[in-house]
């Protein structure tokens, strides 16, 4: 028998991963250990309250015991079958993430950047197979400062140099428009237009709420060109705006959603492209798939996911809360922090470059027991599990008002 590893430090840990972790992170110098609700742990029994929450993979907080409970009565039965066989939870997850999206159909799959590069494939292939679009000549539009995922394909049409240097060649068939630019979107759109892929929010770009009307005009102008609007909501979606989706803010129920994140509870990488029958329909046996994806792990999580955003609870939470949220930035402007974009739990939050680079906040925030990410220059965004109490979201406010006093 090998003797237990003996325990190490934060800072042994952090020293250890350098010469074998592929450097592609720049980690806050926090090495978590336990975590639960809103609240994670360090090795050395330090607590944190996260208000990152994963990217929003942790809308439901730390090891949700229903979600926990879901998972372990899975883990007992069935993890595995490939969709080379049916298994027995595949069903109700689509059926029941279906309805709560009100769409017809799921397309299962595991990261985000899968759901996008699926999403792609499959409006492509519509607008060959329905629309009529000549071969190869199919384009998608999106939006400069998007942010959809890390793959080649994805990372092709990204305006983030350092997302692309040194990565190419590219996918063609990609034209980058403005965000919240409809006259520029209408000029970009034409008759080989398969879609429009847009973020309802843009989240990594630092939280960028387009103008009232926005996501209803690029639905009424996709409608108008018989192009697919196709949403992602892999940030955005599952209650962390106030509503099951950002897009229901201006009551827009795109072609195709694309889901990811908190749709496996923190637990287990679950993504799904959510659609229409006439849209996902196209796929064929054959022509798309995944070892992982649809997994009973992941459905069984997933569908425990679902349930509790059939509640209504955690989207009702998020907005309740996000009108504290934005009081207690309000409160600030002028005090560091020179303007905010929030909806429901969800800011961007820039800081008076004067007072420190994002990264600088997020490290004396860490110092102050509150853990952040910045996005660009000197914001920082602010994406609390949905679990989080008042009390707890105002201590995070108070430790910002105090790093940046
Ligand atoms: C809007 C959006 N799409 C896609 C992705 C990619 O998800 P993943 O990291 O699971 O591949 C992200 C991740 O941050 C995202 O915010």
């Amino acid at each position: 028998m090998t003797a237990p590893a003996r325990p190490r430090t934060s800072e042994q840990l952090i020293r250890a991963e350098e010469p074998v972790l592929a450097h592609n992170y720049h980690p806050l110098p926090v090495v978590v250990a336990r975590a639960e609700g809103s609240w994670v742990e360090d090795v050395e029994g330090n607590r944190y309250l996260d208000m990152l929450a994963g990217y929003s993979a942790l809308n439901f907080g730390h090891r949700h015991p229903a979600l926990v409970e879901a998972a372990h009565r899975q883990l007992d039965r069935l993890t595995l079958t490939s969709r080379a066989f049916h298994n027995d939870r595949l069903a109700e997850f689509a059926e029941r993430l279906a309805e709560l999206t009100g769409m017809d159909m799921v397309l299962p799959m595991n990261t985000g950047a899968e759901a996008v590069e699926s999403g792609i494939k499959v409006a492509r292939k519509w607008a060959y197979d329905v629309k009529g679009v000549p071969e190869g000549r199919a384009t998608i539009v999106v939006a400069a400062e998007n942010f959809h995922g890390r793959t080649t394909t994805i990372v092709g049409f990204s305006t983030d140099e350092t997302a692309r240097a040194g990565f190419g060649p590219f996918t063609p068939g990609f034209k980058v428009v403005p965000y919240n630019d409809l006259a520029a979107l209408e000029a970009a759109v034409d008759d080989t237009t398969a879609a429009v892929l847009l973020e309802p929010i843009q989240g990594e770009a630092g939280v960028i709420v387009p103008d009232d009307g926005y996501l209803a005009g690029v639905r009424e102008l996709t409608r108008r060109a018989g192009c697919l609007f196709v949403a992602d909501e892999i940030q955005s979606g599952l209650g962390r705006t106030g509503r099951t989706l950002a897009v229901e803010h201006e009551g827009v129920v795109p072609d195709v959603l694309l889901l990811g994140k908190a749709l496996g509870g923190g637990i287990v990488p679950v993504s799904a492209v959510v659609a229409r029958r006439e849209v996902l329909g196209v796929l064929r046996p054959g022509e798309h798939g995944s070892t992982f994806g649809g997994n009973p792990l992941a459905a069984a999580v997933g569908t425990a996911v679902v349930e509790l955003l059939e509640t209504g609870g955690f989207q009702r939470r998020a907005a309740e809360l996000g009108v504290l949220l934005r009081e207690g930035l309000t409160d600030l402007i002028g005090r560091g922090v020179t303007g905010f974009r929030a909806r429901g739990l969800w800011a961007g939050v820039d800081v008076d470059p004067a007072l420190g680079t994002g990264r600088e906040i997020s490290e004396r925030l860490m110092r102050e027991g509150v853990l952040v990410k910045d996005t660009h220059g000197s914001t920082i965004r602010l994406a609390p599990p949905l679990t989080i109490t008042a009390e707890e979201l105002r201590s995070a406010l108070g430790a910002l008002e105090k790093v940046l006093g």
